[in-house]
């Protein structure tokens, strides 16, 4: 009957947040063991040194592939970790990692067997996200000499993981964000890393704030200028009436105060 089966699903989640509640207990009652000033200093406030951006992959989590713990690593994740300049979740937590929490590391994490990457590669269609994916195809797009040089297309695809961390890393160094950043005290550094999923390592790609824009700053770059406006020079009044209103820089002090003194 539709009635039991509704019961037995029913039971089926109950049963799955059951576990998490479980794990949940088991993992206060763990950390108060080792430390039990843990939650209250953490309940403190954060100063993470790390900001991860990185695939929302299940297998990919932040915290247990780097071996950090609470507080330790501001966290963001998307489809294949990418850092799009009109996503204003990614720009608004770049902005609070780097100018609140003052973050000194950001890492861009890809990692091989990418569904997002491996969509990205297929001349297939897969609804809304194609609009997500397209930024990928556009890293193809840059880098297709190269890419259509690895004959081999597990290890073209492998390579396409890396060169889109190398993208992410580079459209990273060309928001004003980090450019500002830059040129403060203590400029965050900027890495790009990808994980291996078949044997759990992290690899580092060797990309960082100073070779992201080599050769592109000319570009991207941007200064900060003050925006200053022309200074505007009021025309002659034309009437009695305007005149009385007229402060132009033509005039007198001593007369406008006169005017003022009459009006
Ligand atoms: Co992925």
């Amino acid at each position: 009957m539709a009635h039991s089966a509704s019961n037995a699903q029913q039971a089926i989640i109950t049963d799955g947040i059951q576990d998490i509640l479980a794990n949940n207990r088991q993992w206060v009652a763990t950390k108060n063991a080792e430390d039990p000033e843990f939650f209250k200093r953490l309940a403190t406030g954060q100063q993470p040194r790390y900001l991860f951006i990185g695939c929302s992959d299940s297998r990919v989590p932040a915290s247990g592939i780097t071996g950090t713990g609470p507080g330790e690593m501001f966290v963001h994740r998307n489809i294949a970790n990418m850092v799009v300049h009109t996503d204003l979740n990614l720009l608004s937590v770049l902005q609070y990692a780097v100018e609140v929490l003052g973050v000194q590391d950001i890492l861009v994490v890809g990692h091989y067997g990418c569904g997002g990457v491996a969509a990205a590669a297929a001349n297939k269609q897969y609804g809304l996200i194609d609009n997500w994916l397209v930024n990928i195809r556009d890293v193809v797009r840059l880098h297709e000499a190269e890419l259509l040089g690895v004959k081999d297309e597990p290890q073209r695809l492998r390579r396409l993981v890396e060169l889109n961390v190398i993208e992410q890393v580079r459209n990273l160094a060309k928001t004003n964000i980090i450019q500002n950043a830059m040129r403060g005290d203590k400029p965050p550094r900027l890495h790009g890393l990808v994980y291996d999923i078949a044997d759990g390592v992290l690899k580092d790609l060797q990309v960082d704030d100073s070779t992201a824009l080599r050769g592109l700053a000319h570009i991207y770059g941007t200064e900060v200028k003050p925006l200053v406006a022309a200074p505007r020079v009021p025309e002659p009044p034309t009437t009695e009436e305007e005149s009385s209103h007229y402060k132009g820089p033509q005039q007198d002090p001593s007369q406008v105060e006169a005017a003022a003194a009459t009006a």
